[in-house]
């Protein structure tokens, strides 16, 4: 990856290029990160206790989110992510945490049902509509219990959009319509909604 996928590649190899490049930044603030989604995991585990449920956390970054959940479960877990320098960091910052290098587009490693949970974290507004679509598919297909998408909703904080703006993400789309997106999966959702402007969005998968 270089310069030129980010001013001329896919949406996918700017996102790579710049998620390897803000890697090392990224890791070395995991442990704010993950103070800060502290909070929202503990409110989570207070209406769907996740003791007994197994998690997959697809862009997962340096684990911090993963962190931040994995600590009410006493099941597998599992963070996966299609940059190497961010699963690099997140197996420094969380040796007791399991990662793999894998895009979340692809993800026919796993078996059907495979997990409880499968959840996201600021990784869905990066996409536009229809690779959302096929990310949320596979999500839900490995998914037994749940699908969370912990991402934004409300009002996004000035330095947020200038960061938006630079990756070129697809937030105010996200925010205006992706809802209604889950909905095309989900029969059932509730959103948990966090302090700062976002938001858990929980989809039900359907018993099968
Ligand atoms: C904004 S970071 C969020 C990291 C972490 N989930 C968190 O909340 O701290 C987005 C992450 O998603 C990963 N990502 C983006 N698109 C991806 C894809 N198609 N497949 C796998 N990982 C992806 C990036 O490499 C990056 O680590």
């Amino acid at each position: 990856m270089n310069l030129l996928h980010y001013f001329f590649g896919s949406n996918k190899q700017r996102a790579k290029f710049i998620f390897d490049l803000i890697a090392p930044l990224y890791g070395s603030i995991d442990k704010s990160v993950q103070k800060g989604y502290a909070e929202i995991a503990k409110k989570l585990n207070s209406q769907i206790p996740l003791e007994n449920f197994s998690i997959l956390d697809i862009g997962t970054g340096t684990g911090g989110w993963l962190a931040s959940i994995a600590k009410y479960s006493k099941m597998k877990k599992q963070g996966v992510d299609f940059s190497d320098k961010m699963i690099h960091q997140a197996k420094k910052n969380h040796p007791n945490l399991n990662f793999i290098k894998m895009d979340a587009d692809d993800m026919k490693h796993f078996e059907d049902n495979s997990f409880d949970i499968v959840t996201a974290s600021f990784v869905l507004h990066g996409m536009k509509a229809k690779e959302r679509g096929v990310v949320l598919k596979e999500m839900a297909r490995i998914a037994n219990k749940y699908v969370m998408i912990q991402d934004f909703r409300n009002k996004t904080a000035p330095f947020v959009k200038v960061l938006e703006f630079l990756e070129r993400s697809d937030y105010k789309n996200f925010k205006r319509n992706f809802e209604e997106e889950m909905q095309n999966f989900f029969n059932s959702i509730k959103i948990i909604e966090c302090d700062n402007g976002n938001a858990v969005y929980v989809g039900k998968i359907d018993t099968k």
